[in-house]
């Protein structure tokens, strides 16, 4: 009798010993409550017809900015005064106005674009857009290390306006987009609802995009005619500072990182025009003076999730091995409604010398977040991965190490859920050697 009541002891203890275990062994990944999707927002403009709205910047060739607004008006300059100063705007210059006609049902207000600069590094610029209105303010990046870039795609949901109050509330220096920013789908007023979404971020620092699916926006679905129409004329970004015929894929440069923004959704198969370019542009790739070489696309070469598989299995064949002779040292992609991050890759396997290839797609789109992953096959290449609304932060430290953290949204909080340190690849003795 002893002894069975000592058993049920044992038997107890074990059993509090494994739910113990279990508890505390149990990643906060795994204990996270995921959250649902929230509403689509609209954002509407509460000033005049000729004020500006939507205003946001981009980089533009070597020490130079793009300002980007749109009036209701016609009868507004596309001039952009700016100085140093508050209120006090000692330079001016002028650019391009463009719109848009989509189905014959909407026409676009008058966007602007206006290049500005030689700017000063690391240095607020305030400046007045069409000569009226808001004063608005920008900061140019760093000329040295280290720099900050916040990535992430975005959407227009009550999740993305988290997501920017988490970008906002930590300083950064670039972000980049990689694909879907409005979810408009052919419905016009969403991008200019979108572009005051975001001004108040998108304003102050630049804003490099490439596009996604939710941009090809074709007028006739499948045939792709007269695509990305409201995106080119949008978001125009530095494709002939690089040497790129099209707004779709370009590079630039900024304190020691030389980014290459591909197009998921135009030809890239050898011959194609964005082969070309990117295997030209390759090849200009000076490491002594851009130690770190990132590229972005829309849809994941590597993807777990049960989510979009295998869609951008295409681009990755015809473009894989060009990334990893050039020794590129992150890919970023979207598309996916959740965070993954792989170990570094090529051709399916774990390769000290290939990218590390991450996804980023959960900043708060209206789809709802993409939860069912493989649990074999690529899964041994996969580092962390979680179904949950987010950003993520890239600082290159200096010239060998950066760090990247991705940050998910716990409702007020922004909590960093995954964090690694990178290894430059261009400066890897083994990795030199073998190219
Ligand atoms: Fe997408």
């Amino acid at each position: 009798m002893a002894e069975r009541r000592l058993l049920n002891q044992d038997c107890l203890t074990t059993l509090f010993l494994i739910c113990f275990t279990l508890i505390v062994s149990s990643p906060a990944t795994q204990a996270y409550d995921r959250p649902p999707p929230r509403s689509d927002v609209f954002t509407p403009h509460y000033g005049s017809r000729s004020d500006p709205q939507q205003v946001h910047i981009s980089l533009a060739g070597k020490d130079h900015v793009r300002v980007s607004w749109v009036t209701k008006s016609t009868d507004v300059p596309s001039e952009v005064e700016y100085g140093t100063s508050p209120g006090a705007y000692n330079t001016s210059a002028t650019g391009r106005v463009t719109s848009y006609r989509y189905m014959l049902v909407y026409k676009s207000g008058q966007i602007h674009h206006v290049k500005i600069g030689p700017l000063n590094p690391k240095t607020t610029y305030y400046y007045r857009c069409g000569g009226q209105g808001p004063e608005f303010s920008f900061v140019t990046p760093p000329s040295t290390y280290p720099i900050e870039f916040a990535v992430a795609d975005l959407g227009q949901t009550e999740w993305t306006r988290s997501t920017l109050a988490h970008i906002g509330k930590q300083d950064y220096d670039v972000l980049l987009l990689p694909g879907d920013l409005s979810y408009a789908d052919m419905f016009q007023p969403r991008w200019d609802s979108f572009g005051r979404l975001v001004e108040p971020y998108a304003s102050k620092r630049p804003w490099m995009v490439t596009e996604g699916n939710h941009e090809v926006e074709s007028v006739v679905p499948l045939l792709h005619v007269d695509t990305f129409k409201a995106y080119n004329a949008r978001w125009p970004m530095p494709f002939e500072e690089s040497g790129s015929t099209s707004n779709l894929y370009y590079s630039f440069d900024v304190v020691g990182a030389h980014i290459i923004m591909l197009g998921s959704y135009t030809k890239f198969d050898a011959g194609s025009e964005q082969y070309t370019w990117l295997k030209a542009d390759l090849a200009k790739v000076d490491r002594s003076a851009t130690p770190w070489l990132i590229v972005l696309i829309h849809a994941p070469w590597y993807n777990t999730n049960q989510a979009h598989r295998g869609e951008g299995e295409k681009m990755r064949i015809a473009m894989e091995k060009l990334l990893y002779e050039a020794r590129v040292d992150i890919v970023f992609a979207g598309h996916v409604h959740a965070y993954e991050r792989f170990t570094r890759v090529h051709d399916n396997k774990a390769d000290p010398c290939g990218p590390i290839h991450i996804t980023i797609g959960d900043g708060g789109n209206r789809e709802g977040l993409a939860k069912r992953y493989l649990e074999t096959g690529e899964r041994s290449i996969s580092a962390f991965r979680e179904a949950s609304f987010g950003h993520g932060r890239l600082r290159l430290t200096n010239e060998t190490h950066a760090q990247w953290s991705w940050h998910r949204n716990d409702d007020a909080f922004s909590n960093i859920a995954d964090e690694v340190s990178i290894e430059n690849l261009g400066v890897s003795q083994t990795c030199t050697s073998e190219v």
